[in-house]
């Protein structure tokens, strides 16, 4: 269960060049499992049809003539009161001066004073009418009812002008969406740190020593945190992965700067799903290691344990509430990860066994078992690291509880 699974999203698309991106965006909020009304405004509908929306939709798409359809006078009303969230992508100058003056004199607009619930823009103008007094005010307005603002980007615009003006992309208001929504969430207002990734220790100023983990299960579980609401940090080593939007993201390297990070940070919950290394060069040459040296010979030290350092550290300063670790085994998976729950002071441990091929590094599903501070366990069935995630955070919630 997605945050969009069960939510009702009105899209309101207005006269802008950016619409055609709008298209893309009711797909993947159609996706993530919402439902999606669309309403065009006259001028939205000159640059996309209302096909485009039922297709990806596959819902009714409204446009002004329904206004005046036989079931207009309630039309408004029911799409406003049905919506969880009132998004205009992309919204122009125009419909942004009609939302701050109550002007209502479309569908679109009529749905913006019957709503209730809250309203995101994300304006797309030319620049110099972004830039306008009169857009300033009316925004500022907005913002000051509670209205969402987001956007515009800089970028070229459609005009030639080279400014702030652009809609933003659409995966990034997919992002804005989710906060929007998670706002009303268990986790609201608490905070959650989550490590993810493998760490690099440095040979040289070149090499590193790492290991698979791709920092999936990390930023799944910072996306599912923030969907229900919470505060994240994402603390992360270099990957490929695009951090899950309104997550504060810290970049480190080596399990020392891991370790630098987590202390520096307080929250409700800390989530160490990061890979980090147990050994580490003890010397780390200041050149590159030249082949005509020879081979190396390579001596290791311990890296620091963050997660023992974050036990034994909490009998000056407890820093977390709850503290989960994750234990990636190739044997004995539960004597492991029990040994590893007691050992590193743990609340729960999410087991997984890394010699199955569809869990573990750098695959998208997991199969994990949570074993519980009080002797209790918990083995999920093989799922998505995204619904693992969901699992995770509902079980820091019950903790929090
Ligand atoms: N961990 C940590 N600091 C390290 C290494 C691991 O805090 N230097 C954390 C991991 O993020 C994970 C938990 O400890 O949440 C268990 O990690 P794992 O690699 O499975 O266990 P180790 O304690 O490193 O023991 P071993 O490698 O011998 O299995």
């Amino acid at each position: 269960m997605s945050i969009l699974s069960d939510k009702h999203i009105l899209l309101g698309v207005t006269g802008s060049i950016a619409a055609y991106k709008s298209a893309d965006l009711a797909s993947k909020l159609t996706q993530a499992g919402a439902e999606v009304d669309v309403i065009l405004t006259g001028a939205g509908e000159k640059f996309v049809t209302p096909l485009t929306f039922q297709s990806v939709t596959g819902r009714r798409a409204y446009l002004d003539a329904d206004l005046w359809g036989s079931e207009a006078h309630v039309l408004h009303v029911n799409l406003g009161k049905a919506a969880d969230l009132l998004v205009i992508a992309p919204c122009t100058a125009n419909t942004i001066a009609k939302l701050a003056n109550g002007i209502s004199d479309n569908l679109l607009t009529i749905t913006a004073l019957a709503a209730t619930c809250p309203l995101l823009i994300a304006p797309a103008m030319d620049g110099g009418m972004f830039d306008h007094a009169a857009t300033q005010e009316n925004l500022t307005r907005l913002k000051e009812r509670g209205a969402t603002v987001i956007g515009p980007a800089q970028g070229h615009l459609a005009s030639g002008l080279v400014g702030a003006g652009r809609m933003i992309e659409p995966a990034e208001i997919l992002g804005h969406i989710r906060i929007a929504l998670g706002r009303k969430e268990k986790l609201a207002g608490k905070k959650v740190v989550v490590t993810a990734g493998g760490t690099q220790e440095a040979l040289d100023p070149v090499r590193v020593i790492t290991n698979h983990s791709s920092g999936r299960q990390g930023y799944a579980l910072a996306q599912a945190a923030l969907d229900a609401g919470a505060e994240v940090c994402l603390i992360t080593t270099p990957t490929s992965l695009t951090p899950p939007i309104g997550a504060r993201v810290v970049k480190v390297n080596s399990a020392e700067d891991m370790l630098n990070a987590v202390l520096n940070e307080s929250a409700d919950a800390l989530i160490m799903a990061a890979a980090a290394a147990d050994f580490r060069p003890k010397n780390v040459a200041k050149d590159k290691m030249k082949k005509r040296d020879g081979i190396p010979q390579i001596e290791f030290e311990a890296a620091p344990d963050i997660l023992k350092t974050v036990a034994d550290s909490s009998v000056e300063k407890k820093r977390y509430r709850v503290v989960v670790g994750f234990a990636a085994e190739s044997q004995n998976l539960l004597e492991n990860a029990r040994e590893k729950l007691q050992s590193k002071n743990l609340d729960f441990i999410a087991a997984n066994d890394i010699s199955a091929n569809d869990a573990g590094f750098a695959v998208e599903t997991n199969r994990i078992t949570l074993l519980f501070a009080n002797g209790t366990k918990e083995i999920l069935p093989l799922m998505s690291k995204s619904e693992a995630a969901e699992k995770i955070i509902e079980y820091i919630l019950k903790l929090l509880e």
